[in-house]
């Protein structure tokens, strides 16, 4: 069974049971503790939680969760059931059935033959655990489904009691699991051996709320949750395993063809050697993940999500060379997984050329890194041999790693081949090192220094409401303070302080719009609000300085936003919407957004192309921006349902839960379309002029658009506009006359330098002749030292001396000429055939005279040039030469 088909029979059963199908959200959610979307709950969780209620009419749900898991990447391929994204299969009752409705529906997806739409699976090979006290679980599983007791095994809450590792909604679960026979591993059920029996589904009972704690099974439990519910997860890929009949969760349909793919490219059989296996399985496993991660808008880069993206692809890449691929591979590898994964995810057709063009691009800069990295590698192990020692320190193995892009693994293999060790011990440290430091200075950015759970409460509790699309004054109540990462009951002047409001008409920095500034005022006391964040989606946090007075909680004020502030801001929001409508319009769609940053009057556009734009693009791109403002269209937002604003076209869809209202901001009908939480002006006209300053790279497959906006780009214009008018002042000509005056200008000057240069030619070969006479004898060789007048280069020299030697030849002759030029003291030394065969080599003379004036040289033995430094060494190295010459 093709796992397209498992899917469907998944919803096909549970939509059937008046479950609501919901499309998979995201791999990016606004989470701030999950990287990735990790689990088909994790879109749930404010139902789970009770926050919100669960818009699905029978109160219950079913999805297929693309999800993405990086811990263990380097697992990948080693065990046979690890898939860094998978696709997880769940139904979720919120507060409707619990332990028996979740274990039946189970049972019977699974069991039911294929002819009525089930999987077909053979009850006697089924096993299933469940958490050590939960009796009631293990009756249901025999009494109601018919499992003998010896089939159902007990486990702790390492196994068998889930939550999703950080606070949330949590509890004891059954695991269901498949006897895949004994050539897979030994008997004894799940708890004997997790290879033979692989677990396929796990049915969570979801009742509690986890606290703070560590890992699996060191946590706190706070409560029950207001309501018991289910969250099931099937594994696709596991279940497609076992339908195909193969070896592990590498070898199914999606992802066999790429394997057979690396086959060819690489000239390695699949199946034959073990470590090249796990290689195939890399290069299978991560040109998926990759590829869902670039369709959902993620780009290549060094930090969180587009770092993990850049480790897929550069193993991909480093593991199909080991393999013996020689030339690029991704191309091949991107169509084939774009292929068998279409017709799951349709959206991919779309978005083909996008994917192709980052991954490109990608290999291209690896490629060349790779190249690099291997020279310091060498250069690294050859001093390591030199030393007689036998071990790459960790500092080069970090350097590799931190400037190279080269995982460690690599390095190892590579100092395995030399016959060396690499000191891991050591690169461990550095890296931890290099991730606290990272960590800090995120955390520091975003949080200043705060440990989040001191928000959590107010998150909860008192999520912020945003009154700033309709005033920008509100009277409001602090809930909060915070000083100094404690909580406070006061705060006096002079005091940083982050506020905490019921209800703030400030924006908070989201979406690329930066937070407004402001004052928080009561009375006499005055609050200066420098920035606003965002906690988890939900709660504003006003960093203040107290100017004046003392502020305590619960005290009542008036929240203010600077008027010019925000004015500025939704200009230059507005104007980046624009901008992304222009862009489009002249690149095309394959030009998607990959981030933007608007401030007051300037803005940055970033997104993914990997050519540079043609300056009448980038005029294109303004002029429609320009023709956008002054259309004074309106701007309507729209609040709707994800599906709805999909239909409506709407751009920029990451990152959003489907339970959610999301807000459409539309100018302009098509022409602009976009999901979007922040401030805009009412009418495009105004945003005021646009200004683009150019464009830029800013990495592979990224560039960056920078403009101004409103009476930043005016005062930006007229800065122009003087200058154009002082230079045509300063030429007396007019403005309009400008380019052409120009272009006259330096062809002139051109001109008038090559005559020069003529000249100064001419002058310097009339002295030659001058210069031969003057040749004095010495020990039968013809000899000329001198020094020319200053401003005489090296390729003057060369040419007189030329010439002089010309004028001398038939007999031995030496002439050595020296001049000074841009702080330097360029020389010549020519030497006649007749003097090279005597046995004067104008090398040796030069190394010698080289020593007086501080400098060298460098030719053969009858023409040497070079430079020195002292002129004043001169006098000295002649008598030098006269008496090398004298003497040879
Ligand atoms: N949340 C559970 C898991 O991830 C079941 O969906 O395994």
């Amino acid at each position: 069974m093709q796992t397209h088909e498992i899917r469907e029979r998944f919803i096909n059963h549970f939509t059937k049971a008046g479950h609501q199908e919901v499309p998979s959200a995201s791999l990016i959610l606004d989470d701030p503790n999950l990287l990735f979307v990790n689990a088909g709950m994790v879109p749930f969780k404010p139902y789970f939680l009770g926050q919100q209620n669960p818009p699905f009419p029978n109160g219950t749900a079913t999805s297929i969760q693309k999800c993405v898991r990086t811990l263990d990447i380097e697992e990948v391929g080693i065990t046979t059931r690890h898939n860094t994204f998978f696709q997880m299969a769940g139904n979720f009752s919120f507060g409707q059935y619990f332990k028996e409705g979740a274990i039946t529906y189970a049972w019977a997806l699974l069991t039911n033959p294929v002819a009525e739409g089930g999987y077909g699976l053979d009850p006697e090979r089924l096993w299933v655990t469940v958490y050590l006290d939960d009796d009631e679980a293990a009756d249901i599983w025999h009494e109601k489904v018919g499992i003998p007791r010896e089939r159902i095994q007990r486990l702790g809450m390492a196994d068998n009691y889930w939550s999703m590792g950080v606070p949330g909604p949590c509890g004891p679960c059954s695991e269901i699991y498949y006897d895949r026979g004994p050539e897979y591993g030994k008997e004894g059920g799940p708890i004997a051996d997790d290879n033979r029996y692989l677990e396929i589904w796990n049915l969570v009972f979801m009742e509690n709320e986890r606290g703070e704690g560590i890992g699996k099974d060191n946590f706190e439990i706070l409560g029950p949750l207001p309501k018991k519910n289910i969250d099931t997860g099937l594994g696709v890929e596991r279940v497609a395993c076992i339908l195909q009949g193969v070896d592990n969760v590498y070898e199914t349909d999606l992802l066999a063809p790429v394997i057979a793919v690396a086959e060819r490219l690489s000239g390695t059989k699949y199946g034959a050697k073990q470590e090249d296996d796990i290689r195939f399985r890399v290069i299978a496993d991560h040109c998926r993940t990759g590829m869902m991660l670039i369709l959902d808008g993620v780009t290549p880069s060094n930090e969180g999500r587009g770092y993990i993206l850049r480790r897929l692809l550069r193993r991909i890449i480093r593991s199909a060379r080991l393999l013996g691929a020689t030339g690029t591979t991704l191309e091949e590898f991107m169509n084939t997984i774009m292929d068998t994964m279409t017709p799951s995810y349709p959206e991919i057709a779309d978005n083909r050329e996008r994917i192709l063009r980052v991954s490109i691009t990608e290999e291209a800069a690896f490629l060349k890194t790779l190249e690099s990295g291997t020279e310091r590698f060498e250069e690294a192990a050859a001093a390591v041999k030199s030393k007689g020692s036998s071990s790459v320190s960790g500092a080069d193995a970090f350097a590799l790693h931190d400037t190279y892009g080269f995982p460690i693994d690599l390095t190892l293999e590579m100092a395995a081949e030399a016959g060396l060790e690499v000191d891991t011990e050591g690169f461990e440290s550095l890296m931890a090192e290099q991730r606290a430091r990272a960590k800090a200075d995120n955390q520091a950015k975003k949080h200043g220094h705060a440990d989040l759970s001191i928000y959590r409460e107010w998150v909860d509790e008192h999520p912020t409401v945003f009154t700033g699309f309709d005033e920008l004054s509100s009277s409001v109540k602090v809930l909060g303070l915070i000083s100094g990462g404690q909580k406070v009951s006061e705060v006096a002047e002079g005091q940083e302080v982050e506020v905490i409001l019921d209800a703030s008409p400030l924006y908070a920095e989201s979406g690329g719009q930066l937070g407004d500034r402001g004052t928080i005022t009561r009375g006499d006391v005055v609050l200066d609000v420098n920035d606003v964040q965002k906690i988890g989606k939900k709660l504003w946090v006003h960093r203040a300085t107290v100017t004046r007075g003392a502020l305590g909680v619960g005290e009542e004020v008036t929240a203010q936003v600077n008027e010019q502030w925000r004015h500025a801001a939704r200009q230059s929001h507005s104007a980046t919407h624009l901008i992304h409508g222009a862009l489009r319009q002249v690149l095309g769609p394959t030009a998607v957004q990959a981030g933007s940053m608007n401030q007051p009057g300037y803005l940055r556009f970033d997104f993914n192309y990997t050519e540079q734009l043609t300056p009448e693009q980038l005029k294109d791109i303004e002029s429609i921006t320009n023709l956008a403002v002054d259309n004074d269209w309106a701007v309507n937002t729209i609040e709707t349902s994800l599906a709805e604003a999909k239909a409506m076209g709407a751009m920029a869809l990451f990152g959003e839960n489907y339970g959610d209202v999301v807000r459409v901001v539309e100018i302009g009908g098509p022409f602009s379309i976009e999901l979007c939480g922040g401030t805009h002006v009412s009418h495009s006209s105004q945003i005021g002029p646009v200004s683009i300053l150019g464009e830029s790279s800013i990495g592979s497959g990224a560039r960056r658009i920078e403009a101004y906006s409103g009476l930043d780009s005016f005062h930006y214009l007229s800065k122009e506009r003087a200058l154009a008018e002082g230079i045509a002042s300063s030429l007396k000509a007019k403005t309009d006359d400008l380019p052409e005056r120009i272009a006259a200008l330096t062809q002139k000057l051109k001109e008038t330098e090559k005559q020069l240069e003529r000249m100064r030619r001419q002058q310097m070969a009339q002295q030659s002749g001058q210069i031969a006479a003057e040749a004095e004898l010495l020990g039968g060789v013809s000899v000329v030292i001198k020094r020319l007048d200053a401003g005489a280069n090296v390729g003057d020299l060369r040419n007189i001396a030329n010439d002089v030697r010309g004028k001398l030849s038939g007999k031995p002759a030496v002439v050595a000429l020296v001049s000074e030029t841009d702080g330097k003291v360029p020389f010549v030394i020519a030497a006649s055939k007749e003097a090279v065969e005597a046995g004067l080599s104008a090398k040796d003379l030069a190394a010698q005279f080289g020593g007086y004036i501080k400098g060298h040289g460098g030719g053969k033995p009858d023409m040497v040039q070079g430079a020195g430094s002292e002129i004043g060494g001169f006098e000295s190295g002649a008598q030098a030469l006269r008496a090398a010459i004298q003497n040879a």
